[in-house]
C-alpha cells in the first residue's frame, strides 16, 4: 500500500516537473521571439539608414578602389533591406524598423568626420574607419540574429541572415584592403 502511494507519488511529482519545465522552456522560446524580432526591427531601420548614408560616403570618397567597394556595398545594401523583409515575413511578420541608436550614433560620427577633413587621403581614412565601425556593428549583429534563428529553429531565416553575415564579412575584409593598399600607396611615393 505504501510502495504503491509513494509510487503514485512519484509520477505525479515527475509529471509536474515536467510541466513546469516545458512551460519555462515555452516562456523562454517567447522571450528569445521577442528579443529576435525587436533586433530585427533595429538593423531593418540600420540598413535603410545606410542606403541613404553609403552615398554621402561615395561622394566624398576619393580613392577608386574605396568608391568602388562602398557602390558595391551600396547595392548589397539595399538588397539586404529587402532580405529582411524576407526575415519578417518568414515568421508571418510586417517588416517594421525602429531607430537604431547605435547606427545612428555611428552614421552621425561619419558625417562629421567627412565634414572636418579635406577631400583626400585622410579623408578617404576616416571614410574607411567609419565604415568598419558599421560593418563590426552589423556582424554584431547579423551573428546575434543567425545564432537566435537557430535556436529557435527558424530555419529560412537562418539561411537569409547567414547570406548577409556573408556579405557584411566581406564587405569588411574590402575595406581591410583599401585601406592597406592606400598606405601601401603612400609609402611608395614617399620612397620615390
Ligand atoms: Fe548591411
Amino acid at each position: 500500500m505504501d510502495i504503491k502511494k509513494s509510487n503514485s507519488t512519484t509520477f505525479s511529482q515527475k509529471e509536474n516537473q515536467f510541466k513546469e519545465k516545458s512551460t519555462k522552456a515555452s516562456m523562454q522560446h517567447s522571450q528569445l521571439m521577442k528579443l529576435f524580432e525587436d533586433e530585427l526591427k533595429d538593423i531593418y531601420w540600420a540598413e535603410k539608414a545606410l542606403t541613404k548614408a553609403i552615398p554621402k560616403m561615395v561622394k566624398n570618397a576619393t580613392s577608386p578602389e574605396l568608391i568602388a567597394a562602398l557602390t558595391s556595398h551600396l547595392a548589397e545594401t539595399e538588397n539586404q533591406v529587402l532580405r529582411l523583409e524576407d526575415v519578417f515575413a518568414s515568421i508571418g511578420k510586417k517588416s517594421t524598423a525602429i531607430k537604431c541608436e547605435a547606427m545612428d550614433g555611428l552614421i552621425k560620427e561619419a558625417g562629421e568626420i567627412m565634414e572636418e577633413c579635406e577631400t583626400g587621403a585622410m579623408c578617404d581614412a576616416g571614410i574607411i574607419s567609419a565604415a568598419q565601425k558599421v560593418e563590426h556593428y552589423e556582424i554584431a549583429t547579423y551573428g546575434t540574429l543567425r545564432q537566435f534563428a537557430e535556436t529557435l529553429g527558424l530555419t529560412e531565416a537562418v539561411k537569409l541572415l547567414k547570406a548577409t553575415l556573408a556579405e557584411e564579412k566581406a564587405a569588411d575584409a574590402k575595406l581591410t584592403e583599401v585601406a592597406v593598399s592606400a598606405v601601401n600607396m603612400e609609402a611608395s611615393e614617399e620612397k620615390a
